[in-house]
């Protein structure tokens, strides 16, 4: 036997779909995926954070008719199981809806196709008046007035979103101007970060210009593919007749990377924090620095970042949510991602050590000696060939013998275990003091009062301006080789 039971009601239903829990940068983002997937290569957000405030998303994508669009405004407007598109970045049949209606209480959609425009508009407080899946069909006076609808006009396809009555965008209390442009800057980033690859084009991929209220945006490129290296070759995982790209990148230590790419990563924390997976879905980031907790965010792996490309037919493997924000690969994807990263942690350790080992091998240039110990072990020690301890040193070559025991001192009290433990900080802000220019310039007087010859003096000036810490205060060198003469 079976019964059929009456569709679930509106209202009730549509207000508790806008928990899901949708951040504004999230669902900006998910209604330019719709936009991406209608071959759009335009996309303007715009929007005024005054009494009224209002967002638009407005694309020059392939549009719809009225047909289209009336379906397109269904809940369910398509089956997650049809295949779809390779280009297509929808899956659900909902975001339009769920994402916009988690940020606004009044969803318009305005829509250009073949020269003739349709438009609808979900409203929320109109479907509780009417009991019913009241969706309103605006006809040409109406849509005419809606803000930047005259944008339309100038291209040949195109669909315009609206998000009015933004209720949750702007949450009632506290200065809404300030928490408006506040969300506007986390939107900003947000689509810098996952429209990336679409913002810098690259082969097999419409090229997208992305403005927000008219200024263009530049892609965050967490990868920074064009400066990072790669560790190692590209491996290829088969599932199910598709294939996934797995391209490990090693970032540049940090002492190569600009303020800016800094900035761009999320800052020295960030840098941190950001290793592990970037998983594209059709070329659109969705989930990322995550190394889904088969590993730890270690220091020494805070450089790798892993770039995995899965085609949108794979959705059910991966459990993807509803708002495209959380998946988690199938058991098979993960034992083979589990041996990826163990070559590339290590591949990690490797970098850090020969980085320390190239400063070592250049013996005359660094402070501490990171050096192998008999038993296998590695041990730090300070440079007794640095130039200002073999200033010191002399003639004979040999140190003092009290600023050897210092030296010896020093390095037996090294404080590693704290130095792990304050490294390995979730909130790292560790760093060496700055240098005191002073107290280096005393030093630089000091080394040069010991000899009376210029041509000494000149040279011992050449080895120091290489080696830490004075290969940093270059104008210091200079201003004395000047007074050398
Ligand atoms: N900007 C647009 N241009 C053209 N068609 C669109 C646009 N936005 C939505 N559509 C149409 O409306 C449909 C419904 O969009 P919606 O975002 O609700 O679901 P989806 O994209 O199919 O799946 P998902 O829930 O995963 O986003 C889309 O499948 C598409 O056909
Ligand atoms: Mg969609």
């Amino acid at each position: 036997m079976q019964i059929e039971i009456s569709p679930p009601l509106a209202a009730p239903l549509m207000e508790s779909i806008r928990a899901i829990g949708y951040t504004a940068a999230m669902a900006v983002a998910d209604v330019i995926d719709n936009s991406v997937s209608a071959a759009a290569d335009e996309v303007d957000v715009l929007f005024v954070p005054s009494a009224e405030p209002y967002l638009v998303i407005l694309d020059n994508g392939y549009g719809m008719s009225l047909a289209d669009l009336k379906n397109a405004m269904r809940y369910g407007s398509r089956n997650p199981q049809e295949g779809r598109e390779g280009t297509d970045l929808g899956r659900f049949g909902l975001g339009l809806k769920t994402a916009s209606l988690s940020q606004c209480r009044q969803l318009t959609v305005i829509s250009k196709q073949h020269g003739s425009v349709a438009a609808c508009r979900w409203d929320l407080d109109y479907v509780q008046a009417q009991g019913n899946w009241a969706l309103q069909i605006l006809d040409a006076t109406e849509w005419g007035k809606l803000p930047h609808v005259a944008k339309l006009s100038h291209l040949t396809s195109g669909t315009l979103v609206l998000w009015q009555n933004l209720d949750r965008l702007v949450e009632s209390g506290g200065d809404r101007q300030r928490l408006f442009s506040k969300a506007m800057d986390d939107v900003r980033e947000h689509l810098r970060l996952v429209f990336h690859r679409y913002i810098e084009g690259e082969a097999e991929l419409q090229t997208l210009k992305l403005r927000m209220n008219g200024m263009a945006l530049s892609a965050i490129d967490p990868l920074l593919r064009r400066r990072s290296a790669r560790p190692m070759a590209d491996e290829f995982l088969a599932i199910d007749d598709a294939k996934i790209l797995v391209r490990p990148f090693l970032l540049p230590h940090v002492s190569q990377l600009s303020a800016a790419e800094i900035k761009n990563l999320g800052g020295k924390e960030g840098l941190r924090q950001g290793q592990g997976f970037y998983v594209y879905r059709h070329k659109r980031l969705v989930i990322w620095a995550t190394w889904f907790r088969m590993i730890g965010k270690a220091e020494l792996s805070k450089l790798v970042r892993i770039q995995v490309d899965i085609p949108n037919n794979l959705d059910h493997l991966w459990a993807l949510d509803i708002k495209k924000a959380t998946a988690m690969p199938p058991a098979l994807v993960r034992e083979q991602l589990q041996g990826i990263i163990e070559k590339l942690a290590a591949c990690s350790e490797r970098s850090w050590t020969i980085r320390g080992r190239k400063a070592v091998g250049d013996n005359n240039t660094v402070v501490w000696q990171r050096l192998q110990g008999r038993e296998g072990g590695v041990y730090y020690q300070i440079n007794r060939q640095h130039p200002m301890l073999a200033a010191w040193a002399g003639e004979s070559g040999k140190l003092s013998l009290s600023l050897e025991a210092l030296l010896s001192m020093i390095e037996s009290h090294l404080p590693l275990q704290q130095l792990h433990v304050d490294l390995n900080k979730e909130s790292n802000t560790w760093q060496n003091r700055d240098i005191d220019e002073q107290m280096l310039e005393n030093i630089l007087k000091n080394l040069l009062g010991q000899s009376s010859d210029n041509r000494r003096k000149s040279e011992l000036l050449n080895k120091l301006a290489m080696a830490e810490p004075f290969n940093r205060c270059p104008k210091l060198i200079e201003q004395y080789r000047r007074l050398i003469g």
